[in-house]
């Protein structure tokens, strides 16, 4: 992975924290800074990883065994990276990613209990040394967010969860930006959107200037 040219920046956050709108300011940012952007999703991204998306979202296996659904992530993940994800970074593309594999940390770790470890090494098997450049963690109150989530539409398998599981959740990103400062930055969502979209100015453009 060592003749990556391009940076790799991930959008992460709880359900109903305005990540649509965000991801837009951020890939509008990166634009008029002269990249060349890819915008894609997890899980999906490619036609197998959406079919695995929608395995994983969809009803049909409504208690699927944590462990499955923690591989469907990683499956899902080695296709996207393969297919698209590393061909643009090489290619000196900037890949603008929604969710990436802290979601992995925070939805099958801190969700459903699995222990870090085991993602860690799934991690590094698909992964090798890639790891995001920047990732924004969009943070708000659970039930604010579940809100904002339950006005949309129908709730997937994973907006069906209790409030537990969403508490588990949003402490684990807090603890992923806790212990890399560096390369997570937390964004506070549940203040009015020109406020959030000031604070994601700030975060990017500071970004830029380090990678001129
Ligand atoms: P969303 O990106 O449209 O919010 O939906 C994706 C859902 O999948 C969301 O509830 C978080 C969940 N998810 C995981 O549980 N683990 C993962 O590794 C990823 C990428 C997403």
């Amino acid at each position: 992975m060592s003749e990556i040219k391009g940076k790799f920046i991930t959008v992460e956050g709880g359900e109903g924290a305005g990540k649509s709108t965000n991801l837009d300011l951020i890939k509008q940012l990166l634009e008029a800074a002269g990249q060349q952007v890819l915008f894609t999703r997890e899980p999906g991204g490619t036609p197998l990883g959406e079919e695995i998306r929608n395995l994983l979202l969809g009803h049909k296996h409504d208690g699927m065994a944590a462990e499955t659904e923690l591989l469907l992530m990683f499956g899902a993940r080695a296709e996207h990276l393969s297919q698209k994800i590393v061909p643009a970074l090489n290619a000196g593309t900037w890949v603008l990613c929604d969710r990436f594999t802290d979601a992995t940390y925070a939805y099958q770790g801190g969700g459903r209990g699995i222990d870090p470890k085991r993602i860690q090494i799934l991690e590094q098997w698909v992964q090798h040394d890639l790891r995001p450049d920047l990732t924004l963690v969009l943070d708000l109150p659970i039930e604010m967010g579940l809100e904002r989530a339950g006005k949309r539409s129908a709730p997937d398998r994973f907006e069906s969860e209790a409030h537990h599981f969403f508490q588990n959740v949003r402490e684990r990103y807090l603890d992923i930006a806790k212990n890399d400062p560096k390369r997570v930055k937390v964004i506070d969502a549940s203040l009015p959107l020109t406020q959030v979209q000031s604070q994601i100015k700030t975060v990017v453009g500071d970004f830029l200037s380090t990678c001129v």
